[in-house]
């Protein structure tokens, strides 16, 4: 009894550090987060900010009540991907240094998470890789961040792939089947936590006159759209306002000053059109519950969309997130300005098809994926297979896309 006690006092907890730096990365680790404070018995956290971006990082960390233990305040204006890579590798070397870590968790495909990937990998440290798996198989598309994330895969001891199509990419690859646990995505478990924190229910934003109209969600700011793309981009959102009278489209435009300068050049001051700030967490989940319809490039609004069961229409060539729509809830539509207005006017207009892209659960995850992730590092850190069972939930995608391969 005695000596049990003392081992228990003499046993020292895993330090594991999460490390984060974009908006979305702290958004999809903060379930995570939570999830390890409950249970710091087992685990202590450690909560390295990068700070890739300031303003919408900060503005994710305010609403979750996330304060890092170390902020590498690395952002720049208009900073470069060599600048911000070598940034980020050497800052969260020397934070490594200070540190103990017995393992760092890194999330997605971020510069921040390859960079602190690979600085802990040259330190010895194991990785775990949330969002592990995703694969486009086009290296610029998304760029960097098909890359990115394959670069941190190498560098991983163990994965945690959201969905099983996730999986099979890494098995395909060669990773051990034992080094992979299949969570589904925290991002539907952010959307859980803030349902249950506050009903997601704010007024449109500021200025935006509350009249019945169906209003258009879009947000784009990837790299490989910069230019001729986002400006057909915006060439579709003008005629879509023109040729339906009761459409708003409200556009929450990324810091990013290549994607703002474009945006507000070709879009600013015209009517029905709300080009706005990025928004807190609440606010745009509140207008993804508001909303009639989202058009978007980003990776997580792809993902929670269907948790409000609205239609997504991607505008990206190819997605390494193909499970919405395999399920007929999202369309790849890439980024023509005719097939973005056509594709669009159709769910504007033919309530049977806006209906077949609104119904059925969310194919990414099923709001538990971080009691998943934590439970697996705690196994693996007894030597364990990272997980008892895998998130199974999935397995009627995984099917479709099976099916799909046997057609083509
Ligand atoms: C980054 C990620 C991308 C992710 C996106 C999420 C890389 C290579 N890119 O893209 O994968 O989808 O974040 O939003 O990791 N800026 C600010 N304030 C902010 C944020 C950005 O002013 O809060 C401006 C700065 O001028 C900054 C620039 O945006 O230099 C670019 O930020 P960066 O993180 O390098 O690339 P993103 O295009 O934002
Ligand atoms: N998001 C937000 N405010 C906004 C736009 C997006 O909070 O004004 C959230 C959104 O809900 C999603 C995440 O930011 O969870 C997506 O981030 P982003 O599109 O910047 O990056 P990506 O997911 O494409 O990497």
């Amino acid at each position: 009894m005695n000596g049990s006690h003392s081992d228990h006092h003499m046993r020292k907890r895993p330090v594991v550090g999460l490390v984060f730096g974009t908006r979305p990365e702290a958004i999809k680790m903060a379930p995570v987060i939570y999830e390890l404070q409950k249970r710091s018995d087992e685990i202590q956290p450690v909560l390295i900010s990068t700070s890739q971006h300031r303003q919408m990082l900060d503005q994710v960390l305010q609403v979750f009540g996330i304060t890092p233990d170390m902020d590498l305040n690395l952002m720049t204006h208009n900073q470069s991907l060599n600048g911000i890579t070598c940034r980020v590798l050497q800052a969260t070397d020397a934070a490594l240094e200070s540190t103990q870590l017995d393992c760092l968790m890194i999330q997605g495909d971020t510069t921040t998470a390859f960079a602190a990937a690979l600085a802990a990998f040259y330190r010895k440290i194991p990785v775990a890789h949330v969002e592990a798996g995703l694969r486009s198989r086009d290296i610029y598309n998304p760029y960097p961040e098909e890359v990115n994330r394959r670069l941190a895969g190498v560098v991983t001891r163990l994965h945690f792939a959201p969905t099983a199509i996730a999986r099979d990419n890494l098995l395909a690859e060669g990773i051990g089947q034992e080094k992979i646990a299949v969570t589904g995505n925290t991002v539907v478990d952010a959307v859980k936590t803030l349902m249950e924190m506050k009903a997601i229910d704010h007024p449109l934003p500021e200025g935006i006159p509350d009249d019945g109209s169906r209003i258009i969600l879009i947000t784009s700011h990837r790299r490989e759209s910069w230019g001729a793309e986002l400006e057909n981009i915006c060439g579709a959102i003008a005629d879509l306002v023109q040729s339906f009278a009761d459409v708003r489209v409200i556009y929450p435009v990324h810091m990013n000053p290549n994607v703002r300068d474009t945006v507000m050049s070709k879009l600013n001051n015209m009517e029905r059109v709300h080009l706005i700030p990025p928004m807190d967490y609440f606010g745009f989940l509140s207008l993804l519950r508001r909303c009639y319809l989202v058009l978007t490039d980003s990776g997580g609004v792809q993902e929670e969309a269907p948790t409000f069961h609205k239609p997504v229409l991607v505008l990206r060539k190819v997605t390494e997130r193909p499970e919405a729509s395999l399920m007929g809830l999202a369309r790849i539509i890439g980024t023509s300005r005719e097939a973005i207005v056509s594709e669009a006017a159709e769910l504007l207009s033919d309530p049977l098809a806006y209906r077949a892209m609104s119904e059925g659960d969310n194919p990414y995850g099923d709001g538990r994926a971080s009691e998943r992730i934590v439970d697996g590092l705690v196994r693996w850190f007894h030597g364990e297979r990272p997980v008892l069972e895998d998130w199974k939930q999935f397995h009627g995608a995984a099917r479709a896309a099976e099916q799909i391969e046997v057609l083509t």
